[in-house]
């Protein structure tokens, strides 16, 4: 079982994703547990703020360190492997190795980043690591958890139900890269209009696994 906790100023963003599909069976099935936390429970003002202006002025507002600090000394759980992990495009890239590294922990509290981004004290002193989906600026750090949770819930055993192919692939996907092959299903040809045909790869109708086993091989590609 593995848990994510949440910090963001949107909870709601996450109540049909974690509600639907492999997320919501992985949850029934007692394999993950998702849970969302609203970051203004941890304010202490009567506006329950957890943004202000920037310290030297400039644009736009800031998240709070306190509210952010409080929020993460109540989620984590004592005795268990955790990381609390800050979304910040300055982060390290995300990619299929640290959604593997990620998913033998036994608990991932994510801090989603909104505004001009958070308190740097935050990032030095709060968080284990800090993780960009890729080099482009978000409004907030809701859509990365998404993108993290997926990528390390496929990850957890029983979550795809296909968890011993899964398992070989990324054994060898922690050496040489993750490999993938194109996939093709029904129809055999396709007509998008008169005259133009879009065809399978004959070999995948051969029913010889061999032949078809090289041809996914030289057709792989590593995307890590
Ligand atoms: C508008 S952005 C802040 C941009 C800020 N100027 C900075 O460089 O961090 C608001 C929040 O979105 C999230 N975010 C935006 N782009 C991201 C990315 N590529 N990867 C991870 N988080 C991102 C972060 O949590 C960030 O604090």
């Amino acid at each position: 079982m593995i848990t994510f906790d949440v910090i963001t100023i949107f909870p709601k963003l996450f109540e049909p994703f974690i509600g639907e599909s492999l997320l919501a069976k992985g949850q029934k099935k007692k394999l993950l547990k998702i849970g969302v936390h609203d970051l203004r429970k941890w304010a202490k003002d009567k506006h329950r703020s957890v943004d202000d202006k920037p310290f030297g002025g400039g644009l736009g507002m800031v998240v709070k360190v306190d509210p952010v600090y409080r929020a993460v000394q109540k989620l984590k759980k004592k005795g268990k492997k955790s990381k609390v992990i800050l979304f910040t495009p300055r982060g390290k890239k995300f990619d299929q190795a640290m959604a593997y590294d990620l998913s033998r922990q036994n608990q991932l509290i994510f801090i989603c980043g909104r505004y001009e981004g958070v308190d740097e004290r935050i990032a030095k002193h709060v968080v284990d690591m800090e993780i960009s989906i890729g080099d482009y600026v978000l409004m907030g750090g809701e859509v990365p958890a998404m993108a993290v949770i997926e990528a390390v819930s496929r990850l957890v055993p029983g979550v795809i139900g296909k968890s011993q192919f899964l398992k070989e692939r990324l054994q060898k996907g922690r050496k040489k890269g993750f490999l993938e092959y194109p996939q093709y299903t029904r129809p055999e040809i396709f007509e998008p209009k008169k005259n133009i045909k879009w065809k399978i790869p004959k070999v995948l109708m051969s029913g010889n696994h061999k032949e078809i086993e090289e041809w996914r091989e030289k057709h792989r590609k590593i995307i890590l």
